[in-house]
């Protein structure tokens, strides 16, 4: 299936997965159907192709994964986080509606992303390994953005600012790269697939660190800039603008090889075309 088609698909699912009949889930709908890039469910739809996954079972994590990482966005921008105001092209959660209700609705996201998973029709033993390596990736998640919250201001290793983007954006990526094994039962390939997706996260927060530092907010659609006015340790404000794309290249070079040997020719050009 084409990425278009897929997207179509996915983006009449997400409409209609939440209620509008609450504030709260007026300003989860807001940040939910704002646009985003749809790179986590792309991947899972990628990865899965590759490993002949039925698609009918493709969607329930594909948009547990949309539901959950909106959530953290809206909860990412805060004023008590990184105080951004806007977030895919228009004001963000909390200044169309307020801090209350944007953690609330972050909350709801979050929550909502464990009612769809616990509705896909993939058998019980499946379920059982979807929702522990669900939780274990949110959980990361979480702990990353609090290590984030922990190191602002502060000088921080190299090491441990890696280790922490492995966690708060690898842990939604180690979901995605693994989803493939979980889904087609190949259950052992689930950690090695599962490290291979943090490096990936790794690589994303990397140039996700590189467009804050370069970009305009009018072409990537959220407040850029943050991370230095915060000072915040990135790999980019520890090593430098040009250290920083070369070991962005050489970690994608490195995790395209490791797709490229596994066979996974669809995720290499997927990854390729994102990079570009
Ligand atoms: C932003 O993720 C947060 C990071 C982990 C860097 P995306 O760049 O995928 O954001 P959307 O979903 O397209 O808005
Ligand atoms: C990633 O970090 C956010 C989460 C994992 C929630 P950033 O703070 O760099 O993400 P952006 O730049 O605001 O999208
Ligand atoms: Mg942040
Ligand atoms: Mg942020
Ligand atoms: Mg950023």
């Amino acid at each position: 299936m084409k990425n278009e088609d897929f997207l179509e698909v996915f983006n009449k699912k997400l409409q209609n997965l939440i209620p509008k009949s609450s504030k709260v889930e007026e300003a989860m709908n807001y940040s939910l159907l704002s646009g985003g890039k749809r790179i986590r469910p792309i991947l899972i739809k990628t990865i899965c192709e590759d490993m002949m996954v039925d698609i009918d079972l493709v969607w329930h994590p594909a948009l547990a994964i949309e539901l959950f990482h909106t959530g953290s966005l809206i909860h990412d921008d805060l004023p008590q986080i990184d105080d951004s105001p806007l977030r895919r092209g228009r004001p963000s959660c909390h200044v169309v509606y307020g801090n209350d209700f944007a953690i609330l609705a972050g909350d709801g996201l979050m929550l909502k992303s464990f009612c769809v998973l616990s509705q896909s029709p993939a058998n019980e033993n499946v379920k059982a390994v979807l929702f522990r390596e669900f939780s274990r990736s949110t959980y990361d998640v979480l702990i990353g953005e609090a290590l984030d919250v922990e190191y602002t201001g502060k000088r921080q290793e190299l090491d441990k600012v890696i280790k922490m983007y492995a966690k708060k954006t690898g842990g939604l990526f180690s979901f995605c790269v693994a989803s493939g094994a979980m889904l087609s039962e190949k259950f052992h390939l689930i950690d090695k697939l599962s490290k291979l997706g943090s490096l990936l996260g790794v690589w994303f927060q990397v140039v996700d660190d590189l467009k804050d530092a370069l970009s305009d907010e009018t072409a990537v659609g959220k407040t850029v800039g943050r991370d230095k006015i915060l000072g915040k340790p990135t790999v980019v404000s520890i090593v430098g603008i040009q250290k920083a794309e070369n070991f962005a290249d050489k970690l994608l070079k490195g995790v395209v090889k490791r797709f490229s040997e596994l066979g996974m020719n669809g995720t290499v050009d997927f990854l390729k075309s994102l990079a570009k």
